[in-house]
């Protein structure tokens, strides 16, 4: 079974397929173009290419080093060369066959190439299903932090094929849960209960699961990315946890120390620890929102990533925030599970009292 779900933007709007076997869905979206570049990793490359080759027309390959380094200047240069020396025109097409950092990245170029050509995501992890492949983000890093080089460019589908979850290991199935686990606590407390009902299933791969999980992830990122497109307003509810987990993956080099999906559970923990200390939540609705990230197995302590963190280094970090402003700090906070709110003006104190509590 396949579900659908539009992401409404007028003359931008898409669709994104999700389901088993999804990939064969691409047949339909790619014969009206002059040329195809595959961007993909090593890893997925070795895994996974065979499977969307047989759907595809003659197209070109291009294979990166996995890993987040591949987010640069350097690498996006390096795709744009190896793709003009072929002569791509505009009816060109870019598919972004991996995680997010392809995603990224490959959207990147995209947006770049000849001022836009067209592109299709292709997610092959959790965390790219039901997040950084929606919503048109796209970016490179730069050496001041992450994301910091990039643009709003949708793409014109994405395709979530379960299968491709198969292969993923467990500790980036989780990083990717964490995501999911976002979503109810800033938008839907109903998909929370079922989240917190089901998380065994959902650990083990439970199929008609994980069609429920990333098809209301994908419907709740859409209805807000429509509402919301150029991140105005609501659509940084999305950064919830982000903040938090950003200083530790700055401060960490975004080495996989510590993944973004572990950072983010993290830092929700921390904001929700924040949303409390400010009055927003009750205790039981913090006991019910940690609970259900210590069952599912998250690290909920920064601690367990690395013994000792400096306290000044972090805060640091803090400022080059995207979404302070003025240098005031900007946080999302919750006022219950389901419900997010954008808090400004925060207390850089009460920031340090709360990673006191998580280092
Ligand atoms: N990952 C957050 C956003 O797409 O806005």
């Amino acid at each position: 079974m396949k579900k659908q779900i539009k992401v409404d933007l007028g003359d931008r709007s898409y669709n994104i397929v999700i389901g088993k076997n999804a990939i064969t869905e691409i047949s339909k979206l790619v014969y009206n173009f002059s040329k195809i570049i595959v961007i993909t990793d090593d890893i997925v490359y070795n895994l996974h290419y065979q499977c969307i080759k047989n759907f595809l027309p003659q197209h070109q390959t291009i294979v990166i080093e996995n890993g987040e380094k591949a987010k640069s200047f350097t690498v996006a240069n390096n795709i744009c060369e190896q793709i003009l020396q072929h002569n791509i025109d505009r009816k060109s097409l870019i598919i972004a066959f991996g995680g997010g950092v392809v995603g990224d990245l490959a959207g990147f170029v995209a947006a770049i190439l000849l001022r836009g050509i067209a592109f299709i995501q292709v997610p092959t992890t959790l965390l790219a299903m039901v997040d950084s492949s929606v919503g048109g983000k796209v970016a490179i890093n730069s050496l001041y932090g992450k994301n910091l080089l990039g643009s709003f460019y949708q793409p014109k589908a994405v395709i979530c094929d379960l299968d491709f979850l198969a292969t993923l290991p467990n500790r980036q199935f989780l990083a990717g849960y964490a995501e999911v686990a976002k979503y109810g606590f800033i938008a839907d407390n109903n998909f929370f209960s079922y989240l917190d009902s089901n998380y065994n299933d959902i650990l083990q791969g439970d199929e008609r699961h994980l069609l429920e999980i990333v098809a209301k992830s994908c419907q709740i990122k859409a209805d807000i990315v429509a509402r919301d497109e150029f991140e105005l307003g609501d659509r940084a509810l999305l950064n919830f946890g982000h903040t938090f987990a950003h200083v530790f993956e700055t401060e960490t080099n975004y080495s996989g120390e510590i993944l973004h999906g572990e950072a983010v559970a993290l830092g929700m923990a921390m904001a929700m620890q924040m949303s409390f200390k400010l009055n927003l939540i009750d205790k039981s609705q913090l006991d019910l929102a940690l609970n259900h990230l210590n069952k599912l197995g998250f690290k909920l302590h920064a601690s367990y990533f690395r013994q000792s963190w400096l306290v000044d280094n972090l805060v640091q970090h803090l400022f080059k925030d995207k979404k302070n402003q003025h240098k005031q700090l900007v946080f999302i906070l919750l006022d219950k599970i389901g419900r997010a709110k954008i808090i400004k003006n925060v207390d850089l104190q009460l920031f340090i009292d709360v990673l006191k509590d998580f280092i």
